[in-house]
């Protein structure tokens, strides 16, 4: 019988020290761990190798991604972009290889983390955002209002050119927003004053307060402190803080989310009025087709089956159109304009709103409310 206690002893301090050793409740657990982490990651827009954002050039002849692209498109244009390769930091050196995306050095690197300053594509230049300086470099989009403001410098406003095109900032800008007009990436009026970077509140100023690095997600709980509404993901565009009726709906409880499309729908409406009115060319908006704008055919501002198609992409552009559908794309690009910065979005709609305006059968800004 004690022979038979001793062994059964013997075998619980065993399974205890077992335990102990799987579990190690003495080693501080990383609250994520390595692992945890590239899982996400390799769910991530970032890590996905089948998406477009890093299949586009493919079949290029070159077997390269060029330069301008490289930089956003590509882990080794990022490289290249830094200096680790190298190469002078700061600008691009060389077209791409094919097959990389946005992996864990892209953002963890001795460059990445002596950023200062970050050059938006008007040539403003932000200073650093911790680690949130990095998301900034690709975020920034391509174009500017700078860049739109030279291209139809000294040309007579309503007259159509064949110089002209539909400029387009490039995608998920959020950055630009972010910075508004620090980084200029709007199409600013002379004389109008606009709001600058958002600075929110604590928590939730910089990229990385509101994202997860690496499942990309915004996390409800980083809000509901501050914004009560929210409960999960689909709440965000409910959140309000804004008292005025920007889009004159007369609904001063709808999500600012919402107060910029019911904006955004008067800017196309005052879109349509001027291309049809002054142009004779009625315009369509598409927005989820390349290149987004198309020629109206049977002028019932419909986009209809058919119409919103390559081949019949808008042409006859004024320098009018030109800034007005760059701020408008400027407005949708961002997916999540309405949390980067509101009020530099409605700013820029509503001028354009009052541009076209100036010259069509309506005053649409009627009702409107510019903060
Ligand atoms: C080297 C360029 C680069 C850097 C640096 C970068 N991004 Fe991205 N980001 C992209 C590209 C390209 C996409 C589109 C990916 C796709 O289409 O699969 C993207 C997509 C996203 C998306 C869309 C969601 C998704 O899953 O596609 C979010 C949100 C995002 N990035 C946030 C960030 C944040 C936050 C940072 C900084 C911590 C950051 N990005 C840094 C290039 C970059
Ligand atoms: C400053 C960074 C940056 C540069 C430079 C850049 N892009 Fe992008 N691009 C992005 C981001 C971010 C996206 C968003 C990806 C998305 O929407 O899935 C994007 C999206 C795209 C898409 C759409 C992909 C899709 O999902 O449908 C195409 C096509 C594209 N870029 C082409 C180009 C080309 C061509 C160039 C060079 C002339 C270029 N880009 C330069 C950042 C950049
Ligand atoms: C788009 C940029 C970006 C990419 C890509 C990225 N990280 Fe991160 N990572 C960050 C940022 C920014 C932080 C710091 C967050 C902070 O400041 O709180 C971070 C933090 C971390 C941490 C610290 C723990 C934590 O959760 O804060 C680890 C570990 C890590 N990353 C590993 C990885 C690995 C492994 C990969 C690739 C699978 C990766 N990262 C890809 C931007 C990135
Ligand atoms: C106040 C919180 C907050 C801050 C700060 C913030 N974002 Fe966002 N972001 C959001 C919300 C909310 C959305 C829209 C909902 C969503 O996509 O999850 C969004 C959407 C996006 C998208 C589009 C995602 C998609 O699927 O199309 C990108 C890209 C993005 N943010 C990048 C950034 C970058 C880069 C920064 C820093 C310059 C930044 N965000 C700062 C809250 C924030
Ligand atoms: C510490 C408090 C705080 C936190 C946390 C916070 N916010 Fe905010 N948020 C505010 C304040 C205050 C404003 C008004 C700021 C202003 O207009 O200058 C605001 C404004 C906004 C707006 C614009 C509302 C409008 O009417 O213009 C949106 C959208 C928003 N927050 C979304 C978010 C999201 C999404 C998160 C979580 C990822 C978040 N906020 C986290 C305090 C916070």
């Amino acid at each position: 019988m004690r022979r038979n206690g001793l062994l059964l002893i013997i075998i619980v301090l065993l399974m205890v020290a077992i335990t102990l050793m799987i579990w190690k409740p003495w080693v501080v657990q990383a609250e994520t761990s390595v692992s945890d982490i590239s899982a996400a990651w390799a769910e991530s827009g970032h890590g996905d190798y089948t998406s477009e954002s890093f299949n586009h050039w493919n079949e290029e002849e070159s077997g390269t991604i060029p330069p301008t692209c490289a930089k956003c498109h590509s882990g080794f244009g990022m490289r290249d972009y830094l200096g680790l390769d190298g190469s002078e930091a700061g600008r691009m050196d060389a077209a791409a290889r094919l097959g990389s995306v946005v992996s864990c050095e892209t953002c963890h690197n001795p460059a990445a983390d002596a950023i200062t300053e970050v050059k938006f594509p008007s040539g403003e230049v932000v200073p650093a955002m911790g680690s949130s300086s990095m998301c900034l470099n690709c975020h920034s989009g391509m174009g500017s209002g700078v860049g739109t403001a030279t291209k139809i410098e000294g040309m007579d406003l309503d007259t159509v050119s064949e110089d002209l095109a539909s400029m387009n900032p490039h995608y998920l800008a959020a950055g630009a927003t972010l910075f508004g007009t620090e980084a200029k990436g709007g199409y600013e009026y002379e004389g109008m004053t606009y709001a600058g970077k958002f600075e929110h509140s604590a928590n939730a100023q910089t990229c990385v307060d509101c994202h997860d690095p690496h499942t990309l997600e915004v996390d409800e709980e980083n809000c509901q402190a501050c914004h009560s509404n929210v409960v999960d993901a689909e709440d965000f565009v409910d959140v309000r803080m804004t008292k005025a009726d920007l889009d004159g709906d007369g609904d001063t409880t709808e999500g600012i989310a919402k107060e910029l499309d019911g904006m955004r729908e008067v800017l196309v409406k005052a879109l349509w009025m001027y291309s049809d009115e002054v142009l004779d060319n009625p315009i369509l908006f598409a927005p989820d087709t390349y290149p987004y704008f198309f020629a109206d055919t049977n002028g019932n501002g419909a986009a209809d089956e058919g119409e919103a198609v390559f081949p019949n992409q808008y042409k006859g552009w004024s320098p009018r159109l030109v800034r007005t559908t760059y701020n408008l794309l400027f407005s949708v690009k961002d997916h999540g304009a309405y949390a980067h910065n509101p009020t530099y979005v409605a700013q820029l709609m509503y001028d354009s709103i009052a541009d076209l305006s100036e010259v069509i059968s309506q005053d649409l800004t009627a009702g409107l409310t510019r903060p």
